[in-house]
């Protein structure tokens, strides 16, 4: 098999943010200074506020659906029950719906964000690090309640739109692992596989790093893999199942990834690698099986 790295070319940005503030890594300790405490309770008040507010406002519209089954009149209570229990999907979805909405526009008009190429030290609880905390929480509460069902969907799609994301048509996010969603860049027909971890924060030695994520049109994401930060993918990349894409990486237009980190790998090697294949498992083309007959 013929396997070549994907480029790095990027790495991390040279120009450390202002907010990094030192060279040495830094020790985990939360200085509980009044100040930091002050912000702190405020970001977590003003959040359990916010979420108090969307989610009462979210379920208007459901018990307004809910309520004439209740003060209908029904032949019998047998008859009232079961039309209530068949009420409860369609109230949850109409419920769920309006949760992503009024989240997403909580947000923009907040402007509680992921901050963009940001370096945020966590002992220091600044603002930026909080309002990120505020998006995530957020983001969140959203997957909790809405995802679980919608995620896949053309509506779980519209609610990353609303939430900041910037994505062509015909994409379709299976994973609930996708956040930072301001900082996420898909062309059309991206494809996120079930279990994706790709999102645009990670944490190293107790410093949150940020930084996009742009693939490019028709880029397929396959099942249970990491997207690191910062990473970018060319028209018609595709990574394979269970494979880890490390931050920063350039992947090539059409080429396609496996393994932890990725390789790329060339379309014609499976002929090459026959005989180097585990017992019992052959080449094959064309969506045969793969498994060797045994005499
Ligand atoms: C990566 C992938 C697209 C490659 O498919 P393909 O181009 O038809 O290539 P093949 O299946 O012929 O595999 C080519 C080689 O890569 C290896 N390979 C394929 N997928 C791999 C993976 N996820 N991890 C490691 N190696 C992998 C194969 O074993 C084969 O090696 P060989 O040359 O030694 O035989 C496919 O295997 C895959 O992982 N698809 C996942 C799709 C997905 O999850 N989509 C999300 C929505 S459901």
């Amino acid at each position: 098999m013929e396997i070549g790295k994907a480029s790095m070319p990027g790495r991390e940005p040279e120009e450390p943010s202002p907010l990094v503030g030192f060279s040495h890594p830094p020790v985990f300790r939360l200085a509980w200074r009044p100040w930091a405490l002050l912000r702190v309770a405020w970001t977590l008040g003003s959040s359990f506020v916010v979420e108090c507010l969307v989610f009462g406002l979210a379920v208007v519209p459901a018990a307004a659906f809910w309520t004439p089954f209740f003060t209908r009149a029904y032949p019998s209570t047998v008859v009232r029950t079961a039309v209530v229990a068949m009420a409860f999907v369609p109230t949850y979805l109409i419920f769920a719906f309006f949760l992503m909405v009024l989240s997403a526009f909580a947000m923009r008009l907040l402007g509680w964000r992921t901050p963009p190429n940001a370096h945020l030290v966590i002992e220091r609880l600044e603002w930026p690090l909080l309002d990120w905390v505020r998006y995530i929480i957020s983001i969140h509460l959203v997957r909790l309640f809405a995802g679980s069902l919608l995620r896949a969907t053309p509506l779980w799609t519209f609610y990353l739109r609303l939430n900041g994301a910037r994505l062509g048509r015909g994409v379709y996010v299976n994973s609930l692992a996708v956040s930072d969603h301001n900082l996420l860049e898909f062309d059309d027909h991206v494809v996120i596989g079930d279990g994706v971890h790709l999102s645009g924060h990670t944490v190293e030695r107790a410093v949150v790093k940020t930084a996009p994520v742009r693939l490019g049109r028709g880029v397929t994401i396959g099942i249970g893999s990491v997207v690191g930060i910062g990473v970018e993918a060319g028209p018609g990349a595709q990574v394979g199942a269970l494979s880890l894409v490390p931050k920063f990486s350039r992947l090539e237009a059409g080429a396609t990834y496996v393994g932890a980190p990725v390789r790329k790998i060339d379309k014609g090697s499976a002929e090459k690698a026959r005989g180097t294949r585990p017992e019992g498992v052959t080449a094959t083309t064309g969506g045969e099986p793969r498994a060797a007959a045994t005499e």
